[in-house]
């Protein structure tokens, strides 16, 4: 069923696709550039406008789908958590049939109400992706329906689902810089029952309610969390640089789930997280939560943040970001990064 027309009613539209008013009067989604240069601005918010014009939608009604998709995934994830059955994708890299389960409970969710966007999962199959080429939105939702594989196997209570609604906001093949951002993200914790959520431009809530991150600005006063993938070796330049924040920092913290580590920065339970060789289903939704909570995000070199990178670096404060970069900055690359 298609709810576009009843849930976008002409005046949302015009509303949602305003940018060049001022900033008392913006919509949401003017705001997801606001980490851009000046000069790029105008060109960028044009591009979002037209692309809302072109592919309408309603953030808080697509929000309301995304929470809804997540409860249900993650109410699977808690009933099969004793019963799962765990196998190896390739060695170290764990998947259950509870991830499966929980990705087709957020499909049927997206699809009741937005058949005609994207989905991009982490369990997709061959004919999930066929079925994207013929879809007629630039809409796509990116989900990792259990973040913390690793976590669940053993039993471990720190999981989440990760659920990113993003949008190319203009020709990736025209501007690579626009190449498809997050509009809106929730990362839910199924067994504390915590629903972090953010749309772009509107902040970042817990249960509703409104997070921050700490004003932390130095490192020896900041508790760090890292991710690391599977795939380490000894000289590999992960290890190097979690040496180096763990004797600079107050102390380091390896949770097992990317999306809410960047969460709990939002949250201002840590002060800064950084990882890397990750996707952006692991990280879209829980980075922009943690930018809306005021969090600054980059590369681990301190370049514009993208989720399709696969390196990412979250601080509360711009002071203790420079210490983050200048700290990984120490470790030199090997041949073992790639
Ligand atoms: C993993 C988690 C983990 C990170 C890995 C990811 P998965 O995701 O986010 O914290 O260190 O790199 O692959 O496999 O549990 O969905
Ligand atoms: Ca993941
Ligand atoms: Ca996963």
């Amino acid at each position: 069923m298609d709810t576009r027309n009843k849930d976008f009613p002409e005046t949302q539209l015009a509303e949602a696709a305003r940018v060049d008013t001022p900033a008392t009067n913006r919509s949401a989604w003017d705001e997801l550039f606001t980490d851009s240069s000046p000069e790029m601005r105008p060109p960028i918010a044009r591009a979002i406008a037209r692309a809302i014009a072109r592919d309408p939608i309603d953030p808080s009604h697509a929000l309301e789908v995304a929470i809804r998709a997540a409860k249900d995934a993650g109410a699977i994830l808690r009933e099969m958590l004793p019963i799962a059955v765990v196998r190896e994708k390739s060695p170290k890299d764990l998947v259950t049939d509870a991830d499966v389960a929980a990705q087709q409970a957020i499909l049927n969710v997206v699809a009741q109400h937005y058949p005609e966007h994207r989905f991009l999962g982490e369990e997709d199959s061959l004919e999930a992706n066929a079925k994207n080429e013929l879809s007629s939105s630039r809409w796509q939702w990116v989900v990792d329906p259990l973040d913390g594989t690793t976590n669940f196997a053993h039993g471990l209570r720190n999981f989440s689902v990760s659920i990113a609604l993003m949008h190319p906001f203009g020709d990736p093949s025209e501007n690579g810089y626009l190449a498809s951002r997050c509009g809106l993200g929730v990362v839910y914790d199924p067994m504390a029952d915590e629903m972090f959520a953010a749309i772009a431009g509107r902040g970042a809530s817990l249960n509703g309610v409104p997070i921050a991150c700490s004003r932390c600005e130095r490192l020896n006063k900041a508790l760090i969390a890292a991710s690391f993938p599977p795939q380490l070796h000894r000289d590999s330049r992960e290890i190097q640089q979690f040496v180096e924040i763990l004797l600079e920092s107050q102390s380091v913290r390896r949770l097992g789930s990317a999306a809410l580590n960047l969460c709990y920065v939002g949250a201002g339970r840590l002060d800064g997280y950084w990882g890397g060789r990750l996707k952006a289903w692991d990280i879209a939704a829980g980075a922009l939560i943690a930018t809306e909570a005021g969090s600054h995000l980059s590369l681990h070199h301190g370049e514009p943040f993208d989720p399709w990178n696969g390196q990412i670096l979250a601080a509360a404060t711009p002071a203790l970001q420079r210490e983050l970069i200048d700290c990984l900055a120490k470790s030199p690359n090997t041949l073992a990064d790639h």
